[in-house]
């Protein structure tokens, strides 16, 4: 990487980024469930060419607040973990899933860089916006390489950076939120070395400049009630980040990247 931030991050210092309050006053831009742009439409979009069976067995990695995790519950009666490092995130999801207790979820707190998640046991790996935090990505991805099936998929999306003249704004942007930003192409590569077959990877950079104009729009249209909750300054401070982003996408600074990959059914000798 051309870029190597001088501050360093740990999975504590990210637990905080996620505390209930904050995880809450995210849902009110992204509704409930998601801390990420797009909610169910982004997975049904992301997930359009991979094979998705009834009763598959899946792993959220980074599942937050748990929208995920119940979407494949619900609609294909999927047998969930939801796994997560920041402690609130997990205990909301339960919480939500005493609501619905007859679907087959888990929601368990664990590091994706540490915890043991077996070998071969899902059908299918998803990943949304949690890697970016992590300065290392190899250790995640193998410990998810291991634990999927032969022939499943891992559907990564995270936010990545442009191929070239970052603006030195972003670049500023980038060190001081402590985020690891790598290309789509650097993803891939590490990927591939570490034994994924990589099927499909984009660039969704105008989907996501759209998507954060949609939640601005969803924020101004809940201005009364997010002021309630949370004031005027917290809901000025979203705004002008949103609009920041926004302008970083069309920059070509910041990059929704989409990869899906698959572990092969046989191993290439
Ligand atoms: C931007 S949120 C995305 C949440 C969810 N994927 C979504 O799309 O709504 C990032 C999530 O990654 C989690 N996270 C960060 N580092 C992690 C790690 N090392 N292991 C597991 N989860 C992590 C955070 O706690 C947070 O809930």
């Amino acid at each position: 990487m051309s870029h190597s931030p001088t501050h360093t991050t740990t999975p504590e210092k990210e637990a905080s980024r996620y505390s209930k309050r904050n995880i809450l006053r995210s849902e009110r831009m992204y509704g409930t469930g998601f801390n990420s742009s797009g909610g169910t439409e982004s997975i049904e979009f992301f997930c359009q060419d991979v094979p998705l069976a009834q009763g598959m067995s899946v792993l959220d990695i980074g599942c937050g607040s748990g929208g995920t995790a119940f979407y494949f519950a619900e609609k294909y009666n999927a047998t969930v973990v939801g796994m997560d490092y920041a402690a609130d995130a997990i205990a909301l999801s339960q919480d939500r899933l005493r609501e619905q207790s007859h679907l087959p979820i888990t929601f368990e707190q664990g590091d994706i860089q540490t915890t043991d998640l077996g070998r071969d046991r899902f059908d299918l790996i998803w990943c949304r916006d949690v890697f970016i935090y992590l300065q290392d990505k190899s250790k995640g991805w193998r410990n998810i390489y291991n634990a999927l099936k032969p022939g499943g998929y891992f559907v990564y999306s995270d936010f990545c950076k442009g191929d070239s003249n970052l603006s030195p704004e972003f670049r500023e942007h980038l060190e001081m939120c402590n985020y690891h930003a790598w290309t789509i192409a650097q993803s891939c590569d590490l990927m591939r070395e570490i034994g994924f077959e990589v099927v499909d990877s984009k660039n969704l950079s105008l989907w996501l400049a759209e998507n954060f104009q949609a939640d601005l729009h969803k924020l101004e249209q809940n201005r009364e009630a997010f002021l309630q909750e949370f004031g005027e300054e917290e809901y000025q401070h979203l705004t002008s980040r949103w609009q920041v982003k926004i302008r970083y996408c069309q920059q070509d600074d910041l990059v929704q990247g989409l990869i899906i990959a698959t572990k092969r059914e046989f191993e290439i000798s």
